[in-house]
């Protein structure tokens, strides 16, 4: 019996690990994925080893350039945001780190897989939709829906007994749950649980203060193609450079930080606080370049269909023929979004202040309201108002 776990080389997967190979008998493979969550991956090696993971069986992949290109940039083209703000962060990674697992079971011949997620959230969700979706019959191991560790002090006392080192800040209560990536960083749980208290600042790890953010604004632009950020201040980077850059950005004018009350997948509300810094940056530009050149019927289609294909990425069905359908159309709509955008960017705010682009549908000859020697005909609009008013005519004589 081989499992594939999806270890983070922190305290819970590596009790986690040990769990799996006491409870379960089983020999452990660990996979720990770089999505840019900024930590060093190399300690994580070093605790499986300790374990008794054999070096042959741990997998320490870099998915950043994958993660963004094939995960966040399809779902930046959606203009995603979950219930009108979230912009998915933690979603998106699950898929991705649900593919890769799977591909590592098939490689080492495992029959099942398993993830450090609690049985209360959404994570459990996408992780084991990801899953069965692409090797149906693999087995599934949620420890925290099994084990009786139901207490921080239970999992500590677990951890210290199987000698595995406990980090001093971990000994207390954990102040609160966080979940980063090159998107976001989400903190859930504790000091966060009362929705009306304020977060403290020492939630915050990568954004300023905007109240401390330079009082000089900073002007930058990107480019896109296809609907895709290709470089800034044109200088093209690769997906991931590129996201980490505007990161950077953001960092320094204290931008995308949100506290939000969500509705989980499972049915429970929860408060989070987020930080996408250079994705609120992304997820502005990417708006105004499709302001001059998407057509108005294609960008409010996209916009209906938008809050639905939010939901299906927070509710784990990246996989889903749906959310492919969805992307189709959404990809389709990107062919001529291509273009340049200058952004503002100032204490905690994202400012567009210009867009052009070769494909640009907006004319300044038809729209101007000096002469427009002949572009536009206003005689032509009294008929376009007659003929809309017409019902509502018919109808006036008949109930007022
Ligand atoms: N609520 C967010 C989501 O469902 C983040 C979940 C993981 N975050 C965490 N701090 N454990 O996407
Ligand atoms: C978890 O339950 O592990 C984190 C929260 C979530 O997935 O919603």
């Amino acid at each position: 019996n081989r499992v594939v776990l999806a270890y983070s080389g922190g305290l819970d997967t590596s009790v986690i690990l040990k769990w799996l190979q006491t409870e379960y008998q089983c020999e452990v493979v660990t996979f720990t994925a770089d999505l840019g969550q900024g930590e060093e991956l190399e300690p994580a090696r070093k605790k499986a080893e300790l374990m008794g993971v054999k070096p042959e069986h741990i997998f320490i992949d870099d998915l950043r350039e994958e993660f963004v290109k094939d995960y966040v940039f399809p779902m930046m083209r959606a203009n995603a945001l979950y219930e009108g703000l979230y912009l998915l962060g933690t979603s998106i990674a699950r898929p991705l780190i649900a593919k890769r697992q799977i591909e590592i079971a098939k490689m080492v011949g495992a029959d099942a897989v398993s993830h450090g997620a609690t049985g209360k959230g959404n994570d459990q969700v996408r992780f084991e939709l990801g899953y069965y979706a692409l090797q149906p019959d693999i087995k599934v191991i949620a420890p925290w829906r099994e084990w009786d560790l139901t207490s921080r002090t239970a999992l500590i006392d677990f951890a210290e007994k199987n000698q595995i080192p406990v980090p001093k800040d971990k000994r207390g209560e954990s102040p609160f749950s966080t979940d980063a990536n090159l998107l976001h960083t989400s903190s859930e749980g504790k000091v966060l649980e009362d929705p009306w208290e304020e977060v403290p600042d020492y939630v915050f790890s990568r954004t300023v203060n905007p109240e401390d953010a330079p009082d000089q604004p900073e002007i930058i632009t990107v480019d896109f193609e296809g609907g895709d950020a290709v470089a800034i201040n044109g200088e093209g980077l690769s997906p991931a450079t590129l996201l980490a850059k505007l990161n950077d950005l953001g960092r320094t004018h204290g931008i995308g930080r949100l506290d939000l009350v969500e509705n989980r997948f499972v049915g429970m509300k929860s408060r989070g606080m987020y930080e996408t810094p250079g994705g609120t940056i992304l997820h502005a530009a990417h708006r105004a370049i499709e302001q001059v050149t998407l057509d108005r019927g294609a960008a409010h289609l996209k916009d209906e269909l938008m809050p639905r294909y939010a939901e299906l990425l927070y509710n784990g069905f990246w996989f889903s023929p749906e959310r492919e359908m969805l992307q189709a159309a959404i990809d389709h709509s990107q062919t001529k979004v291509t273009g340049t955008v200058r952004l503002k960017l100032y204490k905690g705010g994202v400012h567009v202040i210009g867009r052009k682009s070769p494909y640009s549908l907006y004319s300044e000859k038809v729209v101007t309201f000096e002469d427009d020697q002949g572009a536009y005909d206003q005689r032509d609009a009294a008929g376009f108002i007659k003929l809309n008013a017409l019902r509502l005519r018919l109808l006036g004589r008949r109930d007022r």
